[in-house]
């Protein structure tokens, strides 16, 4: 997700199925057009690149799956706003895990949620429809016609609600897609769609124990989070605003304060939030996030450097509309020399390139190449690129 460096996205890693509620600006909750729940499970679809989970599988490893499935999708429906649509996939291929996942939810909805027909939108992938009948098993391959056969040892992994019924046909389950490994020669996997035809109150007493978490009940994965406090550049550290002000001139930098913000507890940087994403930040200030936006701006350590701050060159293209000044376009052999040695010595670049690095003078100057930016600091000697390893191997192979 980070790699998509968009100022929209807002990363957390809470548990789905208690992931929080948060609101809107007027106070109303917060709702989503678009939810992908790709599920933990058994990942019995994934034998063919993993064949050691067929050794160790059984049906009480779906079974158990089962119950955080459903809790997780059901927590997805509920905060999927009304025409929404969300993505239950797994990478199993036993219909406890898929099909009876979706039944029961639909089931709940009384109407409220339908399966949405996927076919003839993926032309050349092939997948067959959903089934509306299975076999309900123990650990021990032990089968069961119904729950009241279900002994009370084994009802911990089989609830009532694993069994299909009259009512299952007519939920139209053959929309969902079940992927096997021999139709597209890959791994199996299921995905289902649903859209929120209306908001219901779920039939399930458990859905509705479930529906309102705010934000102290959450539970994180882990526990390293940053608070999602993202705080306004003006706020509390006048150290950075005023740095902010001369880099800006620096570039010519055209972009409003106000959609650059930073996390309290890392001052230094600054991140490109769009309008959004910043009224969830300014409305639901206690959620922990990972990320929030992308890092546009961090603190220049170089004692020769003529700003205080430095761009980060993974998300600089954002903003290449956006800078006037300091900006060098280069030909593609110079950019290949630029991203083959760091640094790269002068004299590798051409006596053009040189004449106008000159004529910039000499500190930090941004490189372009076709629509990439990249920053990088200049001596008389060399130009040195503040860019990854990684990321000079992936623009060699671009120009090669
Ligand atoms: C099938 S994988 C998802 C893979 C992911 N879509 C991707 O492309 O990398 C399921 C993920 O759910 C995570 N997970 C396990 N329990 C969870 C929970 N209660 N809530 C949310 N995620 C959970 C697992 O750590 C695992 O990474």
């Amino acid at each position: 997700m980070k790699l998509f460096s968009s100022p929209c996205i807002l990363i957390t890693n809470f548990k789905g199925q208690s992931f929080p509620s948060l609101q809107n600006k007027d106070g109303s909750p917060l709702l989503y057009d678009r939810i992908v729940c790709d599920v933990p499970c058994s990942g019995d679809g994934t034998i063919r690149k993993n064949p050691n989970i067929w050794n160790n599988w059984n049906p009480g490893r779906g079974n158990h799956r089962y119950f955080l499935q459903l809790k997780i999708a059901r927590r997805g429906v509920q905060l999927l706003k009304e025409g929404g649509l969300m993505a239950y996939s797994s990478c199993a291929i036993n219909q406890i895990e898929n099909e009876c996942v979706i039944a029961q939810l639909l089931e709940e909805s009384n109407g409220g949620l339908e399966l949405v027909d996927m076919r003839d939108k993926f032309k050349g992938l092939n997948f067959l429809p959903g089934l509306d009948d299975w076999c309900v098993f123990d650990t021990q391959m032990n089968q069961y016609k119904d729950y009241s056969q279900v002994p009370e040892n084994r009802r911990s992994q089989i609830c009532p609600e694993m069994f299909p019924t009259e009512k299952t046909k007519t939920l139209k389950l053959d929309r969902s897609m079940r992927f096997l490994p021999h139709l597209n020669d890959d791994g199996g996997f299921f995905v289902a769609i649903l859209r929120k035809t209306r908001h219901y109150e779920s039939k399930s007493a458990a859905a509705k124990i479930s529906c309102d978490i705010p934000l102290g009940d959450s539970t994180k994965i882990e526990n390293h989070n940053l608070k999602f406090n993202l705080t306004h550049l003006r706020d509390k550290k006048p150290v950075l605003s005023e740095s902010f002000g001369g880099f800006k001139q620096f570039y010519g930098l055209n972009v409003s304060e106000e959609n650059l913000l930073r996390w309290s507890d890392c001052e230094e940087s600054l991140y490109l939030v769009s309008d959004g994403l910043k009224s969830v930040a300014e409305h639901n200030g206690h959620i922990q996030a990972t990320l929030a936006g992308c890092k546009m701006v961090e603190k220049e350590y170089r004692n020769s450097a003529k700003t205080k701050l430095r761009f980060v060159s993974n998300n600089l293209h954002l903003l290449s509309e956006r800078i006037s000044k300091r900006i060098l376009t280069v030909d593609r052999k110079d950019f290949r020399a630029l991203v083959s040695s760091k640094p790269v010595a002068m004299e590798s670049l051409s006596t053009e390139t040189i004449g106008r690095i000159k004529d910039l003078d000499y500190g930090e100057i941004l490189f372009r190449y076709e629509d990439i930016l990249i920053p990088t600091f200049v001596s008389r000697q060399k130009v040195e690129a503040y860019i990854s390893n990684s990321a000079c191997e992936s623009f060699k192979l671009l120009v090669d």
